[in-house]
């Protein structure tokens, strides 16, 4: 006759065919928990088979469905749903009330691939010390605002925020593509980093930059914590070299590097700007590492087909259909690394940078006159016409305006910076509707 051996209670029984694991755990006085009565309703009967998994009859449809919800890897079976015909060795896995609470239907560990994100903010603490705690977490939450939308909007997850630097990973439910996704949030949080600059320098006087690291490699994932701060994250020396690889940056004054195992995975959607072999702290040799510039997602290659066309010396690219600029006036469009801004004006389409020329800061949801055919950038209350882009009033402050800009930049250089520069029209570019969609041009260099 077949037999279990049962740990950690190290005790050896008979197990006739007919009999599941559970039953000859019962039969033997094996304190052997099942909270659902062995009806194949929960998994706290659960075993890790360490040795004769090929003794085990196949799972059933029940078994199936249970450890899927789990997340389990290989090797666990449950004894309520499993016989055998040959010896076994077998742990129980729940032993007390305790363990029953930990284990119902927490994701428990398994060993996954995943893209991980890290990222630090450069020089937070010389841009922070002048200012008010309330201004410290009102712009680390605004900046965090930016960057987690980013990573939300790539499938990804943060996972963790460590100071102002945050963690992000992909593909822990079994996303498609991480790698590619996550290279590409790097690059985006990189943009929004650039696009918040203008922000910080006009109402702070100064800015500060990010680094991020990208690794793609095995983690241990599952439920890890107790009561409320519980949550499903990832653990292991993957964690650990992103954020190597983030460190990085600082060494060769870059702010996007990847591993080369993101590199090997990538490599065919990306665009490279240079790489390094480095020491990394816990590795024996040397590591690549890969400053990235550009990614296309494989979707999007597909798609760039049916986006994109080359005429007259222009770039053309598709933005949005008409109908949605009914309710959206003012839409923003990113093609590689122009930012257009599209304004619906009496049922025409005009396309302008989105970034005004005066201090970089962002043009949308500035007044249009139809009448006078301007928009106007009410940071410093500057129009332009948008057929054209020529600039028709420039810094049109009022005196007192003039000076709560100064005394709120509390430093006059910086005002002169910005009350004193010269007037500069903004770049306009062409658009045509083809089959209810507004496309763009952009003159190829
Ligand atoms: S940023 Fe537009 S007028 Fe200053």
């Amino acid at each position: 006759m077949s037999k279990i051996t049962f740990l950690p209670d190290n005790k050896i029984c008979e197990a006739p065919d007919n009999l599941t694991i559970l039953e000859v755990a019962k039969r033997n006085k094996i304190p052997h928990v099942a909270a659902c009565g062995g009806e194949g309703k929960c998994t706290t009967c659960r075993l890790l088979i360490l040795e004769g998994i090929e003794n085990c009859s196949n799972e059933t449809e029940i078994e199936k469905a249970l450890i899927d919800r789990a997340h389990t890897t290989t090797g666990f079976r449950l004894a309520c749903q499993t016989s055998i015909n040959g010896d076994i060795t077998a742990r129980r896995l729940v032993l007390d009330s305790d363990d029953i609470q930990h284990m119902s239907f927490d994701r428990q560990g398994e060993s996954k691939k995943i893209a991980i994100i890290f990222s630090d903010i450069r020089g937070f603490t010389p841009f922070s010390e002048k200012l008010t705690p309330y201004d410290v977490v009102f712009i680390l939450n605004r900046y965090f605002k930016r960057m987690v939308g980013v990573v939300e909007k790539n499938n990804g997850h943060v996972d963790n925020y460590i100071g102002d630097g945050m963690v992000a990973i992909f593909g822990m439910n079994d996303e498609k593509n991480p790698a590619e996704y996550a290279v590409k949030a790097a690059l985006e949080m990189i943009d929004e980093m650039d696009d918040m600059k203008p922000y910080l320098k006009t109402m702070y006087g100064k800015d500060f930059d990010i680094g991020v690291g990208v690794h793609w490699g095995e983690a241990v994932v599952g439920d890890i914590g107790a009561g409320q701060s519980k949550k499903y994250t990832a653990i292991g020396d993957s964690m650990n070299f992103a954020s190597r690889v983030e460190s990085a940056n600082k060494q060769f004054k870059s702010r996007v590097l990847i591993s080369d195992e993101v590199y090997q995975e990538v490599k065919d959607l990306l665009v490279v700007k240079d790489f390094m072999r480095t020491m990394v702290k816990g590795i024996d040799g040397r590591v690549t590492l890969h400053e990235v510039e550009q990614i296309h997602l494989r979707n999007e290659l597909k798609q760039l087909k049916d986006n994109q066309k080359f005429e007259d010396g222009y770039n053309w690219n598709k933005c949005g259909s008409v109908d949605s600029f009914e309710s959206n006036e003012q839409q923003v469009f990113k093609f590689n690394k122009e930012t257009i801004l599209i304004v619906k004006a009496d049922d025409k389409f005009y396309g302008m940078n989105e970034k005004c020329p005066h201090m970089n800061l962002s043009l949308k949801g500035g007044g249009v006159d139809i009448r006078e055919g301007t928009i106007n950038c009410a940071w410093h209350n500057t129009t332009f016409c948008y057929k054209t882009g020529d600039v028709k009033t420039w810094l049109a402050l009022s005196s007192a305006e003039k000076f709560m800009t100064k005394i709120f930049l509390k430093s006059n250089k910086q005002a002169e910076g910005v009350l004193d520069t010269d007037p500069t029209n903004i770049e306009v570019y062409p658009t045509q509707v083809i089959d209810q969609y507004v496309w763009v041009g952009i003159k190829e260099n």
